[in-house]
């Protein structure tokens, strides 16, 4: 990982619903600014999972800085702010507008038209479309040498790499300049297609829908720059997914798929991490005069049982993570970060996994 937190601008965490992607998000976070980057934690998902990781109540939509006294608390010194942000669709979509409407009367008559207001946040594809410009955004605004994405559960990830491909040539093809007109048959369709947008449109009149497409069109030349924009930035050099997975036989096809669908958009995949790995117990150890000299047969059955437990465990994870290694691209690193106690104070337990994602050689060995 080490090579990845040093050359990479932009870094994207991907994995199934669950295995760690915001807790490893945050833990690049930490692991860059130890390095003395300037880095950015940017969460897409509204669960307040990341202000939990760092410790935090809440998260703004501009990057804010972990606080000192939040990192010295669990025990981390850092030679530069790590800032963490989340996005705000609503907001986003509101400054989005204000920052590309030809003129501040454009901007005015869509921010208030109630078209506008219901589908900005609603339309399919819009969270996607937002949490992109947000994510070229801060790579584009010079504040930040990592910008960290953590997107939410994969279904949603692969979306949102495929976000500026669905997006720009919708627009490009001159759909909503077509509905931009009010009168005759694409004023019809403007209609229908309005009536298609779930819940958007009840009463509205075509006034309102008009100014709508119009003062929408005013928008997509720049709308459809930034989603090609981004979509460049997701396959630039500097920019690196980082592929989240667990160590469990039941997600290896979940995560293979994964793998697959990235390489298959082009996504430069840098790194898998298997999360939450079980220290491994060797079952090759001669415990049995140990266990034999217990005394108390319901603690020595007890103690003997749990052991055999953490052998079968420890194989079938190991078998586990072999067969890992076999559904991701063979010259990608595999990288094990171990299940932390659950009563370690979160922020502690992120820089914890941040030192094992730096840790040469590896904490577990799985293929450097
Ligand atoms: N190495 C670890 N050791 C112990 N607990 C962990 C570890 N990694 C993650 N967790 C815990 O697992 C839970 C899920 O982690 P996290 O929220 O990072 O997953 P996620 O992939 O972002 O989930 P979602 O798909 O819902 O966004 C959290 O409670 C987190 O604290
Ligand atoms: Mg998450």
């Amino acid at each position: 990982m080490n090579g990845v937190l040093e050359s990479s601008r932009l870094i994207v965490t991907v994995g199934t619903g669950g295995v760690g992607k915001t807790t490893i998000a945050a833990a690049l976070g930490i692991a860059a600014a130890r390095r003395g980057r300037r880095a950015l934690v940017l969460t897409i998902d509204p669960a307040r999972a990341l202000a939990g990781a760092l410790g935090l109540t809440g998260l703004a939509a501009e990057g804010e800085p972990v606080p000192a006294a939040a990192l010295a608390a669990a025990g981390l010194r850092l030679p530069t702010t790590l800032d963490a942000a989340m996005l705000d669709q609503r907001a986003a979509w509101d400054a989005f507008v204000r920052r590309h409407a030809p003129t501040p009367a454009h901007a005015a008559a869509l921010l208030g038209n109630r078209i506008y207001q219901a589908l900005s946040t609603s339309f399919a594809g819009a969270t996607e479309y937002m949490a992109l410009e947000e994510m070229s955004r801060h790579v584009d605004s010079g504040r930040y040498d990592l910008v960290i994405v953590d997107t939410p559960p994969a279904a949603h990830a692969l979306d949102f790499i495929s976000a500026p491909d669905r997006i720009a040539p919708l627009v490009e093809r001159g759909v909503v300049a077509a509905l931009a007109r009010p009168a005759g048959a694409a004023g019809a369709l403007a209609r229908f297609v309005a009536r298609r947008i779930e819940g958007a449109t009840g009463g509205r009149t075509l006034g309102e829908l008009a100014t709508f497409f119009a003062a929408l069109e005013a928008l997509v030349d720049a709308a459809a720059a930034r989603a090609r924009h981004a979509r460049a930035m997701l396959r630039a050099p500097g920019t690196a997914f980082v592929l989240v997975a667990a160590p469990r036989a039941s997600l290896l096809a979940e995560t293979g798929a994964l793998a697959a669908q990235l390489a298959a958009a082009a996504a430069p995949l840098a790194a898998v991490i298997v999360n939450r790995a079980q220290p491994p117990v060797d079952g090759a150890l001669a415990v049995a005069p140990t266990l034999d000299a217990i005394a108390d047969p319901g603690a020595r059955a007890w103690l003997t049982a749990a052991w055999d437990d953490a052998v079968a465990a420890t194989a079938a994870e190991r078998a586990a993570l072999a067969r890992l290694a076999e559904v991701v691209p063979a010259a990608l690193p595999v990288v094990a970060v171990t299940e932390l106690p659950r009563d370690l104070l979160p922020l502690r337990a992120v820089g914890a996994i941040s030192d094992q994602l730096v840790a040469t050689p590896s904490v577990m060995a799985i293929r450097p």
